[in-house]
C-alpha cells in the first residue's frame, strides 16, 4: 500500500482529505462505503503517469474531517465533489470514476454539474433504489451501529465485499480494508445508511447520458451482479462494458491491472 500525499481543503464548512497526482486529463475517484481513498491506490499508481488524479477522502471518511447530519444525501456529496473542484482550481472536465456508493453518487453528480463532465466510469454499482426491505435494514443498520458500534457492521460488509477466493485466502487486502471500514466513525455510517435508503432511481436517467461511458464489475459481484451492470451499460448510449475476471465488488483493489487496463484504454480513447 502506498501513502499517497493528502492535502485538507475547505470545502462547504468540512476539511476535505484528498490526493492529487500527476498531470492532464482529470480523473475523479470517489470511494465505496465504508471506504476511503486507498481503495485507488493502484488506479492512483498506474493512472498519475498520464493523468491528474483527484482521489478525496468523501465528508466523514478517511482523514476527511467529520459528517455531522442524521442522514447524508448523495445530492450532498455531489455538491461538495463539485465544490471541492471549484477550490482545487480544476476548470477543465474531469472523468468521474466512482464505484458502489460513488456510483450513486454520479447519477447526482450528472444530474447537479453536468457541465463539469468529461466521462463517466461506473464501477460496481446500482442505478436502481433500494427495495423498502433493504431500506427498511439499513434504517435497522444505522441504529445498530449507533448503539453497539460499527464492529457488526464491518463484518458483515467484509464478507459481501469480496470474492469468495479473496475471503477464502484471507489475502492482505481484506484486513486493510476492514481496518479503513473499522475507522468510519458510527455517525458517518449511520448517515450514509440513512441516504442511502433514501436515494432517488436513477434508471430513467441512463437513456439521457450523453457524455463516453465505461462500465466495470467484478464477475463476481453479489452486490451489485454483473447482470445488472451489463442492463446499465445496455441503457446508456454507446457505453462500454467489462467484466473483470477473479472479482467481487472490489474489483479495483482484487484484480488492479485487469481494471487499470480496462480504464487506461477508456481515457486514451477519449483523448
Ligand atoms: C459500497 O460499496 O459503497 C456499498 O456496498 C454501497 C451500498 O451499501 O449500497
Amino acid at each position: 500500500m502506498t501513502c499517497w500525499p493528502v492535502r485538507k481543503v475547505d470545502v462547504r464548512g468540512c476539511q476535505l482529505a484528498v490526493v492529487l497526482e500527476g498531470q492532464g486529463l482529470p480523473i475523479l475517484f470517489v470511494h465505496g462505503f465504508p471506504l476511503d481513498h486507498s481503495m485507488w491506490d493502484h488506479q492512483i499508481e498506474a493512472l498519475s503517469k498520464e493523468f491528474l488524479v483527484i482521489a478525496p477522502d468523501l465528508p466523514g471518511f478517511g482523514a476527511s474531517g467529520p459528517l455531522n447530519v442524521e442522514v447524508q444525501r448523495m445530492e450532498d456529496f455531489a455538491d461538495s465533489l463539485s465544490e471541492l473542484l471549484t477550490v482545487l482550481g480544476i476548470r477543465d472536465r474531469v472523468v468521474f470514476c466512482g464505484l458502489s456508493m460513488g456510483g450513486y453518487i454520479a447519477w447526482q453528480f450528472w444530474r447537479r454539474h453536468a457541465d463539469r463532465l468529461r466521462a463517466l466510469i461506473l464501477c460496481d454499482t446500482r442505478a436502481a433504489a433500494d427495495t423498502s426491505e433493504v431500506a427498511q435494514q439499513r434504517i435497522t443498520n444505522a441504529e445498530r451501529v449507533l448503539k453497539e458500534g460499527p464492529e457488526f457492521f464491518v463484518e458483515m460488509m467484509i464478507s459481501r465485499l469480496f470474492s469468495p477466493r479473496q475471503l477464502a485466502e484471507n489475502s492482505p487486502v481484506v484486513d486493510r480494508i476492514r481496518q479503513v471500514m473499522r475507522g468510519t466513525s458510527p455517525q458517518t455510517i449511520a448517515a450514509c445508511l440513512r441516504g442511502m435508503a433514501q436515494r432517488v432511481d436513477a434508471r430513467a436517467w441512463l437513456g439521457e447520458i450523453s457524455l463516453p461511458t465505461l462500465v466495470v464489475v467484478g464477475e463476481e459481484d453479489a452486490l451489485s451482479t454483473p447482470a445488472e451492470m451489463e442492463e446499465i451499460a445496455a441503457a446508456i448510449p454507446g457505453a462500454k462494458f467489462v467484466k473483470i475476471p477473479g472479482a467481487g465488488h472490489l474489483a479495483p483493489l482484487e484484480n488492479p491491472s485487469a481494471v487499470n487496463q480496462a480504464i487506461l484504454q477508456f481515457l486514451r480513447d477519449l483523448s
